[in-house]
């Protein structure tokens, strides 16, 4: 009888054993199952910044002005780029205050997006664009224009 006892409770502790170490593996095999839905959720895609997310700014005109203008109009914006020999017509010289004074922002927006038969002006002022495809690479280009000449339009037309 005493025997039967001991082995009873024994049974008993094995029990008890046997449930903790279950639910604590149970419970791992959850926290392991949590970690694994983190590491499996799907990151979102880095967002790329491109041009069209980029606003106006000189650093941008300045970068533009360099790729695009300095051939013609000169690295200091004075008309006196290495092509301008070659050209019939003098490119304009954006330093020069009151000339460009005399351009408003949405004239000179049109220049460079059309380019200079819009206005009036030469053909060998090329038309941008197209090339430039973006708004605010030419709002920049503004700004670029407007610190060379260190001015702003008088008029607006
Ligand atoms: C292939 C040479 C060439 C390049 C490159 C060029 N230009 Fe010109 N640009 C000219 C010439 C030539 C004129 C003068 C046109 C005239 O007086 O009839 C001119 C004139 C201008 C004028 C004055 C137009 C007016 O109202 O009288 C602006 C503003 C101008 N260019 C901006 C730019 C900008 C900004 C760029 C760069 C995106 C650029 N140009 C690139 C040749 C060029």
């Amino acid at each position: 009888m005493k025997c039967f006892a001991i082995f009873q409770s024994l049974c008993c502790i094995l029990l008890i054993l046997l449930f903790s170490v279950l639910s604590g593996s149970t419970g791992l095999a959850a926290d392991q199952s949590g970690e694994k839905e983190a590491v499996d959720k799907p990151v979102p895609a880095k967002t790329k910044i491109t041009d069209k997310d980029r606003q106006p700014s000189l650093a941008w005109g300045n970068e533009l002005y360099q790729h695009y203008c300095i051939p013609c109009h000169g690295i200091n914006g004075d008309g006196h780029g290495f092509n301008a020999p070659h050209l019939l017509v003098k490119p304009a010289n954006h330093t020069d205050s009151v000339f460009m004074s005399k351009r408003s922002d949405q004239k000179l927006f049109d220049t460079i997006n059309l380019g200079g038969v819009e206005v009036a002006k030469s053909t060998l002022m090329p038309p941008w664009g197209a090339a430039l495809d973006n708004d605010n690479k030419i709002k920049s280009l503004i700004l670029k224009l407007r610190a060379l000449c260190q001015c702003q339009a008088t008029k607006n037309w």
